[in-house]
């Protein structure tokens, strides 16, 4: 086998759709094994037999210990290690106003998207160390650093997966692993399916919709962040742990609606004026 990746052992959580989905495609396609590890466990067996001999998959919950633990020993047990782990899996959850805020939907949506990650960056640790390699990987959301993207929930969560990617691979870097984490931005799935259509497989339609008004006209596509996860987990990225690779077309870099990007704000030397005139 050949390939950056060639010989490399995954497990993807969250494989079976989306972002999940394009990463498990690039990495077989990039020469590793993967095990898919997804509470959809039907479309991630359906996935698996597609991707051929190198691809595995096992129905997981990720909020759940157990389910997070024999995932990686599919992994180890069936093709003989781990060296990457993409803690991809999560649920928009919890939606409304704070004050109305349903408990058991916030305590769902973080035990979904940051427990989850914080066991698969658990039982990737137990097995990565002994070999004193590998890298892990979580997915957050511009929703960390950017108000009004996310629900209130996600948007924690979301933000405890960098002050947790952090934290690991400060205590990682001693034993060989890296732990990095991608932000995503207004990706074809599912879920944008879901949130901006109200139907998670209108992919067609959303793919339109994502278009409409991002630069070029282009939406970004799970293979965008396929390429971003590939990088980060081949020995091109050896040096770089700790780090949070934005992959979201420039999303973050325009903060919504700002006043200062248009109108008559938007006009050369509209700002050496208004110091000026002290306004
Ligand atoms: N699409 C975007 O624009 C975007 C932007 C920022 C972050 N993200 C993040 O990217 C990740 C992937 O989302 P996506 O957009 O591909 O959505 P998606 O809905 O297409 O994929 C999410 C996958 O996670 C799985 N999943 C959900 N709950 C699970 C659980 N308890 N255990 C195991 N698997 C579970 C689903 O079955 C699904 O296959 C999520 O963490 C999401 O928050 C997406």
């Amino acid at each position: 086998m050949t390939g950056r990746l060639a010989g490399k052992v995954a497990v993807v959580t969250g494989g079976a759709s989306g972002i999940g989905a394009g990463t498990v495609r690039r990495l077989i396609a990039d020469g590793a094994s993967v095990v898919i590890a997804d509470v959809q466990g039907d479309a991630a067996a359906k996935l698996a037999a597609e991707s051929g001999a190198r691809c595995r998959s096992i129905a997981t919950d990720v909020s759940s210990e157990p389910d997070v633990a024999a995932a990686v020993d599919l992994a180890v047990a069936g093709f003989g290690r781990l060296d990457v782990m993409f803690a991809n899996a999560g649920i928009f959850g919890a939606y409304g106003p704070i004050e109305k805020a349903r408990m058991a939907d916030v305590d769902l949506t973080w035990a979904v998207d940051l427990r989850g990650v914080f066991l698969a960056m658990k039982h990737a640790a137990r097995v990565m160390i002994p070999r004193g390699s590998g890298v892990i990987i979580a997915t957050t959301s511009p929703a960390a650093v950017v108000g009004g993207i996310g629900n209130h929930a996600y948007s924690a969560a979301k933000a405890g997966i960098l002050g947790l990617m952090r934290s690991v691979a400060a205590e990682l870097r001693e034993h060989g692993i890296r732990v990095n984490a991608v932000m995503p931005g207004a990706v074809v799935s599912a879920m944008t399916a879901d949130l901006v259509l109200g139907e998670a497989s209108a992919i067609s339609r959303v793919t339109e919709a994502l278009a409409k008004g991002a630069p070029r006209n282009r939406p970004g596509l799970p293979d965008d962040i396929a390429a971003a996860v590939s990088f980060l987990v081949s020995d091109d990225a050896a040096f770089i742990t700790g780090h949070t690779m934005v992959v979201d077309g420039g999303l973050t870099t325009i903060g919504g609606d700002s006043p200062f990007a248009k109108g008559k704000y938007a006009t050369p030397g509209a700002f050496l004026e208004a110091g000026r005139r002290r306004t």
